[in-house]
């Protein structure tokens, strides 16, 4: 450890190629700016701006879209609503859109109550495709305290049953309403800082997103969280059970034909398997963080 201009320099493993141009960026910097940077080497070498305690911790751009997708459970949605609080973003949850389309048509008999999922007839496509068009929906309130509302009405806790999780994949599937609600996704993405997470988000709702991370974790690990989940709720479920209907969800969500769940090339992979949400929370602002600080100079020959 070492110390320059008031700057703290911390960590060693630095590859030496690095060492003389970083050196004259980070004497570049003003100290208000950043109090502290952290170096570290991880897949590639991180600058971590780490501010006095209270002040924000880097510039970031009034205007920045971060996609988060990856299969059910592997905590898109805690990591995202702490990112979203972290970046000061709007958190939103693509998959409560579907859910809410799909509690409609279950209230309004399109789809049946019985737990027969599918096939669906092109009659029921159309009907949920006309429900996406004509239906207001509202994501509204903090992170962490988030309502979802469906033509004024409050259905934040109906959407989280088993039974709309895989009604939900199934309406996910059909091509007009995923027009619709992506539509509506990405009007949401015009202004402002946003976290959206879903199945689609780096790959075809914003392809051209400023950060895409793709979480992912093994059944087992997701299974258990779910199992968890609806434990918490007071629901009587058991842990095979659950496994299964994951691994159900998935094999649609991934293999259906329109905007399949996959890896965006440019999005980077976190396996949360072993990790807690503020750990995972830690990478991604690592990496925002890195792409959001000065550029240090071009090696000199
Ligand atoms: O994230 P979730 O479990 O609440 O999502 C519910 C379903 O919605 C999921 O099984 C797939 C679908 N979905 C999707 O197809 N595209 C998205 N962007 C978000 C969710």
């Amino acid at each position: 450890m070492s110390s320059q201009q008031g700057f703290l320099f911390e960590g060693t493993a630095f590859p030496g190629k690095w060492d003389t141009p970083v050196a004259q960026w980070l004497e570049t910097l003003e100290p208000r700016r950043f109090f502290r940077i952290e170096v570290a080497c991880n897949r590639f070498p991180l600058y971590r701006p780490v501010p006095p305690a209270g002040e924000s911790i880097m510039e970031l751009p009034e205007k920045l879209v971060v996609a988060i997708d990856g299969p059910a459970g592997a905590g898109k949605s805690t990591v995202g609503k702490l990112l979203a609080q972290r970046l000061h973003a709007l958190y939103i949850d693509t998959g409560a859109m579907y859910r809410a389309i799909a509690w409609k048509g279950l209230q309004q008999g399109v789809l049946p109550c019985d737990g027969n999922s599918q096939p669906l007839t092109l009659g029921q496509e159309a009907q949920l495709t006309r429900l996406a068009e004509i239906t207001v929906l509202r994501l509204q309130g903090e992170p962490f305290d988030l309502h979802v509302l469906v033509d004024g009405e409050d259905i934040t806790t109906q959407i989280r049953t088993p039974e709309v999780s895989q009604w939900a994949s199934v309406v996910a599937a059909v091509v007009g309403v995923r027009a619709a609600l992506v539509a509506q996704q990405r009007a949401m993405g015009t202004e402002g800082r946003i976290v959206m997470d879903g199945r689609d988000i780096g790959t075809h709702v914003f392809p051209n997103a400023d950060v895409k991370f793709f979480l992912e974790a093994s059944l087992e690990a997701r299974s258990q969280r779910r199992f968890q989940e609806e434990c918490n709720r007071g629901r009587e479920v058991t842990l095979a059970a659950t496994r299964a209907a994951v691994a159900e969800r998935d094999e649609r969500d991934r293999n259906r034909a329109v905007a399949p769940l996959v890896v965006a090339p440019d999005a980077l992979v976190v396996d949360t398997s072993d990790l807690t949400p503020e750990a995972v929370v830690g990478q991604l602002v690592d990496v925002i963080a890195l792409q959001n600080s000065p550029v240090p100079p071009a090696e000199t020959p």
